[in-house]
C-alpha cells in the first residue's frame, strides 16, 4: 500500500501523514512515513538546496526533485512496499507537475515523462489532497508552522515566498489533477479541524486492499 498526501504548503500535510500513519499502525500493518524531497543522503542534501538557495532554473529544479525521487524510489521505497510495508509519503510526483509543471510553467507532459522516468511508473494507489485557498494556508503557515510549531527561517522559505499567483496556479494545478483521475485522489477539505479531516481520509483508506493485517 503506498498513499501520497498533497497540497500546497502550510495545508498541514506532514500532520495527517503522521496521523495516517498511526491508524495504519492500530490496524496491524507495518508503516514507513517519508517525506520528499528527502529520506536518502542525497534526497537530504538536495533538501536543503532546494528550500534555501536553490536554482532560477526551472528545469534544474525539476531535475532536481527527480534526482531525490529517483534514490527514494530505488533505495527505500519499492523495497518497502516489496516487504509488505506500508508507505505514506509527504508529497510525491504530483508535486513537480503542480509545482515545476503548473506553477513555474513548463511543459506538463515533459514533467510527467519525467515524473515517471524518476519512479519506474510507480504511482500511489492512493493520493490525499488536502484542499485550501493558498491565502488562507500561507497564513496559518507564517504562524504557526502549518500546525508544526515550527517556522523555517527566511533563508529556507524559497516557495513560500513565491507571489500569491504562484500558489494560485499550484492549487489549481493540484485540483485539475485530482479531477483528471478520481480513482485515485481523494479531496479533502483541509480547512475542516484536523481530526475531521483524519476521518475522512480514514474513511477511504481503510476500504483499500490491505489495509489491516492479517
Ligand atoms: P517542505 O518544507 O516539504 O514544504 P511543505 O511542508 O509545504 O511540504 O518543502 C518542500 C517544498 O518543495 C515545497 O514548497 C514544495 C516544493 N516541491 C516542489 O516544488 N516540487 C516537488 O517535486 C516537491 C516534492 C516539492
Amino acid at each position: 500500500m503506498f498513499i501520497s498526501i498533497e497540497g500546497g504548503d502550510g495545508t498541514g500535510k506532514s500532520t495527517q501523514a503522521q496521523m495516517l500513519k498511526l491508524r495504519l499502525e492500530q490496524a496491524g500493518r507495518d508503516v514507513l512515513a517519508l517525506r520528499e524531497p528527502g529520506g536518502t543522503p542525497i534526497g537530504d542534501e538536495l533538501r536543503r538546496w532546494l528550500k534555501g538557495p536553490g536554482t532560477s532554473n526551472p528545469w534544474a529544479e525539476l531535475f532536481l526533485f527527480e534526482a531525490a525521487r529517483a534514490e527514494l524510489v530505488q533505495e527505500v521505497i519499492r523495497p518497502a512496499l516489496e516487504r509488505g510495508t506500508a508507505v505514506v509519503i509527504d508529497r510525491f510526483a504530483d508535486s513537480s507537475t503542480a509545482y515545476q509543471g503548473y506553477g513555474r510553467g513548463l511543459p506538463l507532459v515533459q514533467v510527467e515523462a519525467l515524473n515517471r522516468t524518476a519512479t519506474g511508473g510507480l504511482v500511489p494507489d492512493l493520493t490525499v489532497l488536502l484542499d485550501m485557498p493558498p491565502g488562507a494556508a500561507l497564513a496559518r503557515l507564517a504562524e504557526t508552522g502549518g500546525g508544526t510549531g515550527r517556522v523555517d527561517p527566511a533563508a529556507e522559505r524559497r516557495f513560500e515566498e513565491e507571489p500569491m499567483a504562484f500558489h494560485d496556479r499550484v492549487m489549481n494545478g493540484f485540483r485539475q489533477l485530482a479531477a483528471r483521475e478520481p480513482g485515485r485522489w481523494l479531496v479533502v477539505d483541509a480547512t475542516l479541524p484536523e481530526a475531521q479531516i483524519a476521518d475522512a481520509i480514514w474513511e477511504r483508506v481503510r476500504g483499500l486492499p490491505g489495509a489491516s493485517a492479517g
